[in-house]
């Protein structure tokens, strides 16, 4: 049994992946849930491992993937149990022959659940109300109690439109929205008719949607997509979801947007600097922040705990990952 393989999960992940993971190889894993370690804990762990399966928690930089590529075993492969990779640097992993894989698709019905949710919690003010009510200060029915932005016939706005942007549409069409999107990728005449869609420029979308709700990955392109000169576009009634990646907005120029009332209110599930928030969104009533839940559900977090778990064993049975990220070095 000297060769089976050496595999490290970083955290402690739904039940189901083990099994996958131990058919194959000798797995360590972090069973301490909550526990999240620090880089250099990882720096420490994970040479001379064959494969990781990592999280989004987990910077997987230069540093780290030359140093698990000098170690023996020599890293194969790193599976992501995220749809988003930008945790990981693939291009350093694929010159140094690595495979990386994550996990897209199984998630996107129930991240789109989330967004709608969110979208509707910031807009009928439920959390706020909440916390009034708890702290025991209803008094009685109000005409002017916790009115808040209708969500049906209003114009939502997608920046990114790709599988769980369009997901959110489908949602958004149930509450009769008029749906603008813009994505780099423009939509087929068709998908924009399935879809009940309006491609625009983004300035357009900014101006003139009652709810912006961002789907677009995090890489260089996207970091402060929407910062204080977007913000100044929006109408002052308007409402940002953002369950797509922190550092697309600019965390600091929207504290101040929401302070100035340049935008009326804000729904975040992703931070710019997770798991630190803004110290001023947590005193902000007209905020509602989530810790990064957007695809927790049991049934989606199995998934995609199977999921990259199954690429692992893919890869070591000779097969092409279903969710390889970058082929190229499966022809090295
Ligand atoms: C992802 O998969 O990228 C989400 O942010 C967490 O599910």
């Amino acid at each position: 049994m000297a060769d089976r393989p050496k595999i490290l999960v970083t955290q402690k992940v739904p039940a189901a992946a083990y099994p996958i993971l131990e058919a194959i190889g000798d797995v360590e894993a972090n069973m301490e849930e909550g526990v999240i370690w620090p880089y250099e804990e990882l720096l420490r762990r994970g040479p001379g491992h064959d494969y990781i399966y990592s999280l989004l928690t987990d910077t997987i930089d230069a540093r780290f993937l030359e140093a698990c590529a000098a170690a023996s075993p020599r890293l194969k492969m790193v599976a992501n149990m995220a749809v988003g990779f930008n945790n990981i640097d693939v291009q350093t992993a694929t010159r140094l022959g690595i495979a990386v894989s994550n996990t897209p698709g199984v998630l996107s019905d129930t991240t789109a659940d989330l967004a709608f949710a969110l979208l509707m919690a910031t807009a009928r003010r439920i959390p706020e109300a909440e916390r009034f009510l708890r702290a025991g200060k209803y008094t009685g029915w109000g005409p002017l109690l916790f009115c808040g932005t209708d969500v049906h016939g209003a114009t939502l706005g997608l920046i990114g439109a790709g599988r769980i942007g369009k997901l959110v549409a489908k949602r958004a069409s149930g509450f009769d929205m008029k749906v603008l999107y813009y994505d780099v990728y423009r939509m087929s005449p068709e998908e924009e008719r399935q879809y009940n869609v309006t491609y625009m420029p983004m300035d357009e979308i900014l101006q003139q949607a009652d709810f912006i709700s961002i789907h677009t990955p995090y890489m260089p392109s996207t970091h402060h997509l929407i910062g204080e000169r977007e913000l100044g576009m929006m109408k002052p009634t308007a409402i940002l979801i953002n369950t797509a990646r922190g550092p697309i907005v600019d965390e600091k120029a929207l504290v101040k947007a929401l302070q100035n009332g340049t935008i009326a209110a804000a729904g975040l599930d992703v931070f710019e600097n997770e798991p630190a928030v803004e110290p001023e969104l947590l005193s902000m009533e007209n905020v509602v922040l989530l810790p990064h839940i957007a695809s927790a559900s049991l049934r989606t977090r199995t998934l995609m705990a199977t999921m990259a778990a199954e690429n692992i064993a893919a890869f070591h049975n000779g097969q092409t990952p279903p969710n390889i990220l970058n082929p190229e070095v499966l022809k090295k």
